[in-house]
């Protein structure tokens, strides 16, 4: 039997990666976190791409693209973020990088060179991607669509206490805004913007645990 292709879009720590990457485990699918590849677009402008402001130069970056090659490798069971064969896994999720990954994501240029890697990977059935538009753009054929949300409060604390245990310094009131200032980006930018697919399954977690939320996901997809 094919294995399924599965979107799971929704708002910024929502828990959208670490719970898919569970219910890879469990369905024995590949697990695709978009948001760490537009992170990594993010972190080489960071590093090459700065005007003299300290500001990222956008046409820098995008005659730049051609020497971004990004690759996930399984290092121990765990899939680790390499930028031209560096490990950024822990760079990427640094307070610089999510200040930045909305203005870069916004960008036709970027979001053009990273979604036929995105769709090539699903060709062949067995995987599920996390991210914003991965049912609406991506992958609008996806076997099954869930939408993730919940109250700002709940995201704010979910990512402080995660760049807590990272090592990485974190303010609540920062995280809160930063967390507001992206999905107002997300959600107004014009070319895929974050959106309910209309055929997504919407699952608001505030209340639910991670294994609540995973239940739920897994509940739908086993009663089909
Ligand atoms: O999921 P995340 O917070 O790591 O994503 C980082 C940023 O990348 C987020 O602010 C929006 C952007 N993103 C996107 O535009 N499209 C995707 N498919 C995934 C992420």
């Amino acid at each position: 039997m094919k294995k399924p292709v599965i979107a799971i879009d929704g708002y910024s720590s929502t828990g959208k990666s670490s719970i898919s990457k569970v219910i890879a485990d469990k369905l024995g699918l590949i697990h695709l976190d978009t948001g760490a590849l537009y992170r990594g677009v993010t972190w080489f402008a960071l590093q090459h791409c700065k005007d003299e402001n300290g500001l990222i130069d956008l046409n820098l970056l995008f005659s730049s693209l051609d020497k971004i090659q990004l690759e996930f490798k399984n290092n121990d069971g765990e899939l680790v973020l390499y930028l031209n064969q560096n490990d950024i896994s822990k760079e990427i999720r640094s307070n610089e990088v999510s200040d930045n990954v909305s203005l870069v994501a916004k960008q036709k240029e970027v979001r053009d060179f990273l979604l036929q890697s995105q769709r090539s990977l699903a060709d062949k059935g067995g995987i599920i991607m996390d991210g914003r538009d991965i049912g609406t753009v991506v992958l609008p054929n996806a076997d099954f669509k869930f939408f993730l949300t919940a109250s700002i409060d709940e995201r704010t604390k979910r990512r402080y206490h995660e760049l807590l245990s990272l090592d990485i310094e974190a303010n609540e009131q920062q995280v809160k805004e930063n967390l507001i200032e992206r999905d107002k980006i997300d959600s107004e930018r014009e070319i895929a913007p974050l959106r309910k697919a209309e055929d997504a399954i919407v699952i608001d977690n505030t209340k639910l645990s991670k294994k609540e939320t995973i239940e739920a996901i897994l509940a739908y997809i086993q009663k089909i």
